[in-house]
């Protein structure tokens, strides 16, 4: 393959990354062995996220595809994480100049990148693979995050209430409202980024604790029909705090990559995840998570992790909308 064609085959998998609101707040270019990774904070949500963290933990989940995009041709990805007040915007340079065949573990999680979908409901109550949770924490430590299960009781309960309140509050901001309106197309509509209709359920699914979803719906009753086949008994999942030590912008990209390690890994151990960053966003309740629940660690997303018949349908920008060549014309590559 040519330079040009490695970059092109990298970002049309690097694109599946989840990102907020399917926001897909990322742009490439390439030059050489080099294929550079920017924001484009034309996308970032404005009044949910005015610091860019959840833009920067989405590009960090497109890093994360990124790198293992080129193992997955055998090369060895040299990755330089560089968000800098000069270049705001630079979130890295993955380099590939030297090669070593990908091992089992990379191959299976490359498997996960298109069919992984972010899961929005309850789940069945089976429990998990053993060992799956060990994996995933594990997995988050080696890009510089950590998963924090949440499994006391009380502790569950709380961060439950916490997303609650946060949902209640965001639907009755006007500003909120019509910026996630402006995310949630409607059933039919031909947009390739935003959440589509075709990947939540047309009603909310109660568990005990309970964890509303986002109401992209709006009250329209657009969604995905209960599944004929589902049980009356349905589970929360197990609960989960994705987090950094320090907040600057290089952890938001590390918790991105944390967070699409976590997520390839679960769908590749036949798992799901839902989650949630309605309290993340809302200052007074990121504190509270922090100081009570996540011993003072910075948290980015509430996870909830489980087994389920994965329905959701999702959406992407062609590969060719993202990727540049780096010279001065930034001609399109896809
Ligand atoms: C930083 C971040 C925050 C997110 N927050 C939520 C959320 O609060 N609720 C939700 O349903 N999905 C959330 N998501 C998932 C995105 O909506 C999802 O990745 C996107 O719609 C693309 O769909 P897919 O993951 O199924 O490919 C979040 C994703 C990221 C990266």
């Amino acid at each position: 393959m040519t330079a040009e064609q490695v970059a092109r085959y990298v970002v049309a998998k690097a694109v599946w990354a989840p990102s907020v609101h399917n926001t897909q707040p990322w742009r490439f270019t390439a030059a050489g062995q080099q294929v550079s990774l920017y924001a484009d904070a034309g996308r970032r949500l404005v009044v949910a996220d005015p610091d860019g963290r959840e833009m920067m933990i989405s590009c960090g989940a497109a890093l994360f595809n990124v790198r293992l995009a080129l193992r997955s041709l055998g090369y060895i990805p040299e990755t330089r994480v560089l968000p800098d007040p000069g270049q705001p915007e630079l979130v890295a340079r993955v380099s590939w100049r030297q090669r070593a065949a990908a091992d089992e573990l990379e191959r299976w999680l490359f498997g996960q990148i298109l069919t992984r979908r972010t899961h929005r409901g309850a789940f069945d109550p089976e429990p998990l693979p053993p060992d799956m949770l060990a994996a995933l924490r594990a997995g988050a430590e080696r890009e510089g995050a950590a998963l924090r299960i949440v499994a006391d009781d009380g502790r569950r309960a709380a961060l439950a209430a916490a997303v609650e309140e946060a949902e209640r509050h965001l639907r009755l901001v006007g500003e909120r409202v019509r910026e996630l309106a402006r995310w949630a197309p409607p059933p039919g509509s031909a947009r390739s980024d935003g959440v589509p209709a075709t990947s939540y359920p047309a009603r909310p699914e109660h568990t005990e604790p309970y964890f509303p979803g986002r109401d992209f719906a709006r009250g329209h009753g657009w969604g995905v029909p209960p599944l004929g086949s589902a049980t009356a008994h349905r589970a929360a999942g197990v609960a989960g705090l994705l987090t950094t030590t320090a907040d600057r912008p290089a952890d938001w990209v590390n918790a991105g990559q944390a967070l699409q390690r976590i997520l390839l890994t679960a769908s590749g151990c036949g798992a799901a995840v839902a989650l949630h960053s309605q309290p993340l966003e809302l200052p007074w309740l990121r504190e509270f998570i922090r100081t009570q629940l996540s011993d003072d660690a910075c948290p980015h997303l509430v996870l909830r992790i489980g087994l389920v018949t994965q329905v959701a349908v999702s959406v992407r920008r062609d590969p060719g909308d993202v990727l540049f060549s780096a010279g001065g014309d930034s001609a399109r590559l896809g």
